[in-house]
């Protein structure tokens, strides 16, 4: 069959399906299967690379993830694994990771034995992006799900990458990182109750819901966690949802922290948490 007629079949099936970026979806499908870009696809599909495409067509028609149909995803410049039973990292986080690296980057020109800490790390995504740009600090990334744990140290070695990923319950405080990270980050399941895109029913319920009325169970706790475990000075970044704004600056000026603000995402929607640890 045509190549770009089987294409456009494609994504008139995406789009009749609701899936949002129906076009590009199928581009990387197709370029997943054919192993090329699309300016140098073949003319014509043989019956094998039809027949495959179909089926990925067909997952991706019933709403499960880009990622877990490709096996991967990328964040940040860093190609990472993607398989069911770990959160697909979504592109909005890289703001928070831009933040804290412009931070971390300044911080590195004054201090030494520089710590970060991403509690609740999924796929390893952040904490490997920090790592990458920040080659001097030691990275720790903490994650109850072992699935989720294989997957980031399996991404920690194929990237060359020295993050440590410890399994543990980042709600808890663990008394080794007590005053000993200059940079807390963390994305934690934070989603109210609320309906969400199809997609998510296929991503573990653990990554997903805060709890409470306002999900807010999950990331309260976080915030206190992280004051812990700051040094004088250090930056905590934890990404919310755009109606949490108000409640995790309250929850951390309480706490004591200073420069509480509330950062935005590319579409300007309340995205994460900026605050400092007073220097004493
Ligand atoms: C929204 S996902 C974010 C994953 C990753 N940080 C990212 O941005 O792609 C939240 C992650 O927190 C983990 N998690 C949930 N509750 C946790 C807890 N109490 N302690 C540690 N990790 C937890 C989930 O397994 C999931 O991997």
């Amino acid at each position: 069959m045509h190549t770009l007629f089987f294409f456009q079949t494609a994504v008139k099936r995406l789009e009749a399906a609701g899936v949002a970026a129906a076009e590009n979806d199928a581009r990387l499908l197709f370029e997943h299967i054919l192993q090329a870009p699309r300016y140098i696809w073949p003319g014509e599909l043989d019956g094998d690379q039809q027949q495959l495409i179909e089926e990925m067509v067909t997952r991706r028609c019933n709403r499960e993830p880009l990622a877990y149909i490709l096996g991967k995803m990328w964040f940040y410049g860093l190609e990472l694994k993607a398989e069911p039973g770990v959160f697909c990292v979504r592109p909005e986080t890289e703001t928070l990771v831009e933040t804290a690296l412009n931070w971390g980057s300044s911080e590195s020109k004054t201090a030494e034995n520089l710590e970060a800490l991403d509690l609740c790390s999924g796929s390893g995504a952040i904490a490997l992006a920090l790592q990458a740009n920040l080659p001097n600090w030691q990275v720790t990334g903490l994650e109850q799900s072992s699935t989720a744990l294989g997957n980031a140290q399996e991404n920690a070695e194929k990237l060359g990458l020295p993050v440590r990923f410890e399994q543990g319950d980042a709600t808890v405080v663990n008394p080794q990182w007590r005053s000993k990270m200059s940079l807390v980050v963390s994305n934690p399941p934070y989603i109210p109750p609320r309906t969400l895109p199809a997609e998510t029913t296929y991503e573990p319920a653990a990554a997903l819901w805060g709890f409470g009325e306002d999900g807010m169970e999950i990331p309260a706790k976080i915030i206190e966690v992280a004051w812990e475990y700051l040094l004088p000075g250090g930056l905590f970044l934890m990404e919310h949802d755009d109606i949490q704004g108000e409640a995790t600056v309250a929850i951390a000026r309480k706490l004591g922290f200073s420069e509480v603000q509330t950062r935005v995402d590319l579409n300007n929607r309340d995205r994460f948490l900026y605050a400092r640890k007073p220097q004493n």
